[in-house]
């Protein structure tokens, strides 16, 4: 890597990310391509938000002719796109969605916070959320968030929220109290081990909401826009909730997020209550619309299922030569594999081999790989990891 780039950076980027270093020029589908014109595969395209890889086709044919038509308009006038882009996303719902566009996944639940707040007053205000889960960085998303080293060094948190284990009915009911508005849960807890849902815990979450008549959040900022095989993880399991959260993959890797929610919940965002500079832009609101053509232009959902059944042979079958693979958890292109030893060093290994891929809670591979992701692609990239997880053998095992 040019070592004038690793001094640029030293001297005046803030250095609150580990970075490997290389340094990343040029991307096109699942390859991507150093400064030095060495190629990757990438089953992390985006850290989640290249669901069509790396500057996919449409997705840059339609940016290119919106940016010298109108980049940015406030939110005091209307866009044709932001409009179209609302409609496709609510009729991709059951429920009737509306949407609030933002720019960011902490964004997008932040709102989901605040109208869930407002829906709540004059005296409900507390949000339960699970532990391990992920909703961001900014003080409502990150108190959301059920990970206390994320809290450290910047407390105190928010007031009225508080974390139960995932999956655990019981304790979630025991937590409600006559303030509670909200339950907040991703479907599929992403940054926390891409841990699955229970059989019946959506729909458990679902009754308690109905019972005790609260809002259901689900955060689908990783899981949504056709990660798991259908637009929304909540789909998979047939529970609707009240409010959603969108971003990453929701523009084809252009910077955007989205709140939507039933319309007699979402009335209560009124002006003045909320907003965002850049909300629904219109160059990231033809991007969205392009992502969902290209999604359903292509049958892609149905090819996001087919890669998951190929991941989970593929890792299940490799489970009798590797002990130390502890379980394989897969949805769609939402894949995680589950080690008795620490990941990082496999990650460095695979990249070595020209495969980037991610390992989260310390000890969970995790694939995000796109959904256009061809067979051949797939193929090489499971070879390598093939090679990389045989060759532990015998290192920290337990
Ligand atoms: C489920 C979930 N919610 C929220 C976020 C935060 O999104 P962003 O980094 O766009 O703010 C993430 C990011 O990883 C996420 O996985």
């Amino acid at each position: 890597m040019n070592p004038a780039t690793i001094e640029r950076y030293k001297k005046h980027v803030i250095a609150n990310y580990g970075r490997f270093p290389v340094c990343l020029v040029r991307g096109e589908g699942s390859r991507v391509w150093d400064d030095e014109g060495r190629e990757y595969l990438d089953f992390f395209p985006g850290w989640g938000c290249g669901l069509l890889g790396h500057c996919p086709p449409r997705i840059v044919e339609a940016v290119r002719e919106q940016v010298g038509r109108l980049i940015h308009v406030p939110n005091t006038w209307h866009t044709e796109p932001q409009g179209l882009l609302a409609e496709a996303l609510g009729q991709r719902t059951t429920w009737n969605a509306q949407s609030f566009f933002c720019n960011s996944g902490t964004e997008a639940n932040e709102a989901a916070i605040k109208l869930a707040r407002l829906n709540g007053k004059p005296n409900r205000y507390k949000i339960i959320t699970t532990i391990n889960s992920f909703h961001g960085r900014t003080m409502g998303a990150l108190t959301a968030t059920g990970q206390p080293k994320y809290h450290q060094g910047v407390d105190p948190m928010l007031p009225g929220f508080s974390h139960v284990p995932f999956g655990d009915l019981d304790a979630m009911a025991a937590a409600i109290d006559a303030e509670t508005i909200a339950l907040m849960v991703e479907p599929i807890q992403g940054e926390g081990g891409i841990n699955l849902p229970p059989t019946g815990y959506l729909e458990g979450l679902r009754q308690l909401a109905n019972q005790h008549k609260l809002l259901l959040i689900f955060d689908e900022v990783q899981t949504g826009m056709g990660r798991t095989g259908k637009w929304f993880a909540h789909q998979l399991y047939g529970v609707e909730p009240d409010i959603m959260t969108l971003a990453k993959a929701l523009a084809g890797g252009v910077a955007m997020g989205a709140m939507l929610a039933r319309p007699e919940v979402a009335e209560k965002l009124r002006p003045g209550t909320h907003a965002a500079t850049f909300g629904g832009n219109p160059l990231a609101a033809v991007a969205a619309l392009a992502t969902i053509d290209t999604i359903e232009q292509q049958g892609l959902l149905q090819r996001a299922e087919t890669i998951g059944q190929r991941f989970q042979s593929f890792f299940e079958g490799l489970r009798p030569r590797c002990p130390w693979i502890k379980d394989v958890r897969v949805r769609g292109c939402m894949i995680g594999v589950e080690l008795a030893l620490d990941g990082a060093g496999l990650v460095k290994q695979c990249m070595d081999k020209g495969l980037l891929i991610n390992c989260t809670h310390g000890t969970v591979l995790r694939l995000l790989p796109a959904m256009n992701l061809s067979e051949a692609e797939l193929e090489q990239g499971c070879s390598i990891l093939e090679e990389v997880l045989v060759t532990v053998k015998g290192e920290g095992q337990g």
